[in-house]
């Protein structure tokens, strides 16, 4: 934090107080169901619409600021202050331009006090990976493969950009990728590379709050220590050896797995013909025939065990891009393999929107 302290200060959209937080509304009185309270920060008047979510660390609320339903935000308060998501959101700005920013949340600014903190981001209304997850899990159905391949290679492109500009996130998990939609209708053109309306379409990546500047350390840095977030501890993390990029991977592999087969990854070291081993999900590859889904029944399991067996075995130690990139190309000549494929992919994703709507 000391290394950091003089540039995050001059950063647009810092605001420091000394004092502990002192408007007419306690924060510590916001509650999940809160609805209509105004709190004010810094001369803004924010209108609390209830809870946008809650996480391990904070409480998030959709909020109107002065009132204005077209100005939307997210408020994230935490206790003690937590300057460092600040700090990884402007990383962000500065390293990531273009169309690809999107991908990650947007931090307008953030208000430090002696006993907390508040955050102020741009507000997406669409829930989270985990809510798609979940919606399936309740409605005992799997989630069709060419939408678990769609959220895969848009997963493997945020995190190849990511790590391309020398940035970690550190806490890569289903209920910190917020759901993105096309303002217009998907078009079978951009698909593959995500032009037009597939450019708003897809996840964005939030809670920076694990994220790792890599320039701050020396080249050749790796880590230690625990995330200690059970189900997404990797597996450097689980034998208690260094881990660098690993950490995103891994995070990666686990909501793969989840949207797949709808539970977490559990791994097994299994031994390989050539006398080493060779780490890969206990859960199988399914192939059985599923009713549901009159098309696709069946799951291209070379797929999936490609992905898994390099992801969780050939995972380098510095530059993981290439890796990245080879997946991502193997999931996207597997969909433009087939028109059919991109035609139910956007009718999946319209109709999930319209049932995430209204859930
Ligand atoms: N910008 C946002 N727009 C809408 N919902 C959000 C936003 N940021 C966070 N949330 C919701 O709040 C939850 C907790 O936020 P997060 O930043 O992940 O906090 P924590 O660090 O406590 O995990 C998220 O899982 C998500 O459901
Ligand atoms: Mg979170």
């Amino acid at each position: 934090m000391k290394k950091i302290n003089p540039t995050i200060k001059k950063f647009y959209g810092y605001h420091l107080s000394t004092k502990s937080y002192t408007g007419k509304v306690a924060l510590s009185t916001l509650k999940n169901a809160s609805r209509n309270k105004v709190i004010e920060i810094g001369g803004r008047k924010y209108h609390i619409k209830g809870c946008a979510g809650q996480g391990g660390f904070a409480q998030v609320y959709k909020a109107f600021v002065n009132s204005d339903p077209n100005d939307v935000v997210a408020l994230k308060i935490q206790k003690p202050a937590f300057p460092w998501e600040f700090y990884m959101y402007r990383q962000l700005d500065m390293r990531i331009t273009g169309r690809e920013r999107s991908s990650y949340g947007l931090a307008q600014r953030i208000h430090l006090y002696a006993d907390c903190s508040i955050l102020i981001c741009d507000y997406l209304a669409h829930g989270t990976l985990q809510d798609v997850i979940n919606r399936y899990a309740v409605q005992g159905k799997p989630m069709e493969e060419v939408l678990c391949i769609y959220y895969t290679i848009e997963m493997l492109h945020m995190v190849e950009t990511l790590h391309d500009v020398g940035l970690i996130h550190g806490d890569f998990k289903p209920d910190n990728l917020l759901i993105r939609y096309a303002r217009d209708d998907l078009t079978e053109e951009g698909f593959l590379d995500r032009s037009g309306p597939w450019c708003d379409q897809g996840l964005c990546l939030v809670d920076w709050g694990r994220g790792i500047v890599l320039d701050l350390f020396p080249d050749d840095i790796v880590f230690k220590g625990d995330c200690g977030t059970s189900g997404f501890r990797c597996i450097e993390m689980q034998e208690d050896k260094p881990w660098k990029f690993q950490v995103d991977a891994y995070g990666l592999c686990v909501v793969v797995h989840m949207m797949l087969h709808n539970c977490y990854m559990e791994i097994a070291k299994e031994e390989s013909s050539d006398g080493g081993y060779m780490y890969l999900p206990k859960q199988r590859f399914k192939r059985t025939l599923n009713l549901l889904v009159e098309s696709n029944s069946y799951w291209n399991v070379a797929l999936w065990k490609n992905f898994f067996t390099k992801m969780l075995n050939q995972y380098p130690g510095n530059d993981d891009r290439r890796l990245l990139q080879e997946l991502k190309k193997s999931f996207q000549d597997y969909i433009s393999s087939d028109p059919k494929m991109i035609k139910t992919l956007r009718e999946l994703l319209a109709k999930q929107r319209t049932s995430m709507c209204c859930a």
